[in-house]
């Protein structure tokens, strides 16, 4: 299966899963996939296929591949070997097809990553003005009504360094949101807010999740995972270890290291 354009795959989907019907063709597939860095072998062997809609919490160890296999997913790493498509469309090389697929892949990192000399509007609506086109006049109220759902309209004036950690994480999500992503990717969007701010930003992950959005979060918050996931992957030296619902996963780990790594965070 491995020259299947888009459209195969999808003929490929709803073959294999005929006994299934009504299919849920695949948000997010990937194939074989294997990523080197030099001689180190960072991904292994993943096969991947997550419907569209769905939450999946990627858990693992340090260094464990999560941040790599979020990047492979909007193209930031190259792969060596296998396949990864999108909503069936296999992941553009490069150019104009790559740009797009970034802008269906919405990205949010530790780090805001938001342009300190523009304002929280402005870093909204830079995305679609610039890469969608959209009139300015849209775009405003497009950033506007993105900056409501995530609680902050009233600091759309102000500039990031004016906000704290958490709303600056909140305006790195709606500036995702303002490209209409199909999937959204979380890496560890957390880990770097004071711990009260932390819940104001799973909230609006969770609101996200609630309405329907395809999402792969890196994220060590249990509570998050367990309240709004679908299924949790477990990662350990760039292999998918356990692959579960949220549930089982905490309950019932089946793997040594799984245990090994949830003694670790439930002791602290
Ligand atoms: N650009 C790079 N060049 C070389 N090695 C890299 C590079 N990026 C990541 N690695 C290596 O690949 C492995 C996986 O890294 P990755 O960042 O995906 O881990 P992680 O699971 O996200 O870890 P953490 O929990 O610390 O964020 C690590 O051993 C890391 O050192
Ligand atoms: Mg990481």
């Amino acid at each position: 299966m491995t020259q299947n354009t888009g459209k195969d795959l999808r003929a490929f989907d709803s073959d294999r899963d005929a006994t299934h019907a009504p299919t849920k063709p695949s948000m997010i597939s990937m194939r074989n996939v294997n990523k080197f860095f030099g001689d180190f072998h960072a991904l292994k062997e993943i096969n991947l296929e997550i419907p569209k809609g769905e939450v999946v919490i990627v858990l693992g160890p340090s260094g464990s591949g999560k941040s790599t296999l979020c990047r492979t997913i909007n193209r930031l790493e190259t792969i060596e070997e296998g396949e990864i498509f999108i909503d069936g469309v296999r992941l553009p090389e490069e150019g104009k097809a790559l740009a797009q697929l970034r802008s269906d892949v919405g990205m949010v990192f530790q780090s805001f990553n938001l342009f300190p000399h523009m304002t929280i509007q402005d870093n909204v609506m830079l995305g679609p003005t610039k890469v969608r086109k959209m009139a300015k006049s849209d775009a405003q109220q497009l950033a506007l009504s993105l900056l409501k759902r995530v609680g902050i309209a009233d600091q759309a004036q102000k500039y990031p360094a004016q906000l704290s950690g958490g709303q600056q994480q909140r305006v790195a999500i709606a500036r995702a949101l303002a490209m209409k992503p199909k999937v959204m990717l979380f890496d560890e969007p957390t880990s770097a807010l004071d711990p009260e701010m932390v819940n104001e930003v799973l909230d609006v992950m969770a609101d996200l999740a609630r309405e329907g959005m395809t999402m792969v979060c890196v994220s060590h918050e249990m509570g998050f995972a367990r309240k709004a996931a679908d299924r949790v992957l477990f990662m350990a030296d760039g292999a998918i270890v356990e692959d579960t619902d949220p549930d089982t996963f905490f309950s019932a780990p089946r793997t040594d290291r799984a245990k090994d790594f949830l003694s670790k965070i439930l002791s602290h």
